[in-house]
């Protein structure tokens, strides 16, 4: 048992359990307890409250001194398995290539395939792992992670095998994604019929056989997979029971969220660009929009309109997407700053986006996202700042004190 003390503020507190994901103007809500306690046992929470009320038990206690109590982030878009990273793509954009010029090239995603395919399991392991550790730095307490730069039956295969291992091997629950559907590879620009076939005959039933993946996701957008093809694509992954979760909205509005959410998407992530339209269809919808601000930020582009996302009423997330070529960066702690600098959002809707509905959009709810009886303990507490809302204002500042992770003080071993 762990009893944590004199805790500034508790934050995200949920004493009946939330049913659906936080939208529109109850994202401004963050339930908050001032000057609490929080009572561990094994690894899940099993009681907390204001300091008035603190049990005296003679367990394993630490003093919090005015310190905030957050769950940990529940980031639910990464592509944290990958070969090696892209500066010299982030130089020709600097000098003025465009991430579609540089993709059109045979650069971008299939740059990384080419890598991934080359590289061995252990290596790509080993390099995940490590990443994994910096993250679950930053506060990160649930992750989910996309295959996609296999692009390759094997490849792919290979891919999602290293996302079980790291699952094997981390401290924090993982959810796999496949997206076989991330770009033709060079060979099938030409013929993408014969690449779908590969996807649905051959990837999917073996990635079935394995149980490599929860969610199937395919990027969506000009130059990658149509609407028509990703339809295809995400009924076919649902006859193997993977749910969708789908890049798209993040050049261009072609009806990807439409298709997302005639298909029961969890989710739809990117958004940069969406219309009047496209924000009803979510709104009358049970698919969350997923905003990923880190990539706007890297790629120079402009930000989903996440205030008039709120205004119509619309659930948010907020991940990382964490990848080699759109976001070399998997810290949570500057999502939450670009979501309230460049888009907006109040700390507490960041917050909110971040946590419980990033939970939602990994369906990981009932055990993540919050601070609940009996929810798992993968909570944060940061260094002593002057209020909640300096987590997001002090940019770049590493406030993160400790995390502990099902209920132990999470040390890193890298
Ligand atoms: O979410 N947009 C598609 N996929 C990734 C980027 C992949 C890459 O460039 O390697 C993203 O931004
Ligand atoms: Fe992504």
């Amino acid at each position: 048992m762990l009893l944590i003390r004199n805790i500034k503020a508790l934050i995200n507190t949920e004493s009946t359990p939330v049913q659906t994901p936080i939208k529109g103007s109850q994202l401004a809500h963050l339930p908050t307890i001032e000057n609490a306690w929080l009572l561990i046992e094994g690894d899940k929470i099993k009681d907390f409250g204001e300091m008035s009320s603190c049990p005296s038990l003679d367990i394993e206690t630490i003093d919090a001194e005015g310190r905030y109590l957050l769950p940990s982030w529940c980031d639910s878009h990464t592509h944290l398995v990958f070969a090696a990273s892209r500066e010299s793509e982030f130089v020709d954009r600097i000098k003025g290539l465009s991430y579609a010029e540089i993709a059109a090239k045979g650069g971008g995603i299939l740059n990384s395939a080419r890598r991934l395919q080359e590289m061995p399991e252990e290596i790509l392991l080993e390099n995940a792992l490590q990443r994994l550790d910096e993250v679950i730095q930053y506060g990160t307490g649930a992750i989910e992670i996309k295959s996609g730069y296999g692009l390759t039956v094997a490849a792919e295969l290979k891919m999602l095998r290293v996302i079980r291992q790291v699952k094997e091997r981390s401290p924090i629950p993982i959810k796999a994604t496949f997206l076989g559907a991330h770009a033709y590879p060079m060979a099938y620009r030409e013929n993408h019929e014969a690449y779908i076939k590969l996807i649905l005959d051959e990837m999917l039933p073996q990635i079935a056989k394995e149980g490599l993946a929860d969610y199937i996701d395919a990027f969506c957008e000009k130059g990658f997979f149509s609407v028509e093809e990703t339809d295809r694509i995400v009924k076919a992954g649902a006859k193997f029971g993977l749910k969708p979760k789908i890049h798209t909205n993040q050049f261009n509005c072609m009806g990807g969220i439409q298709m997302a959410v005639a298909n029961q998407a969890i989710s739809v992530d990117h958004l940069e660009v969406l219309n009047a339209e496209e924000m009803d269809c979510l709104k009358n919808s049970n698919t969350i929009a997923t905003l990923l601000p880190s990539a706007p930020f890297f790629l120079n582009d402009h930000y989903p309109p996440a205030r008039k996302m709120v205004e119509a009423d619309l659930a948010i997330a907020l991940a990382s997407d964490f990848n080699p070529g759109t976001t070399p960066s998997g810290n949570m702690p500057f999502v939450l700053s670009l979501a309230c600098i460049k888009m907006r959002m109040l700390p507490n809707e960041a917050i909110n986006a971040a946590t419980i509905n990033g939970a939602f959009a990994m369906e990981l709810q009932q055990t993540h996202g919050s601070i609940a009886r009996n929810k798992q303990a993968n909570v944060i507490l940061t260094k002593k700042i002057p209020s909640l809302n300096f987590i997001p204002y002090a940019f770049g500042s590493n406030l993160v004190d400790r995390v502990i992770i099902g209920g132990k003080l999470w040390q890193s071993n890298k």
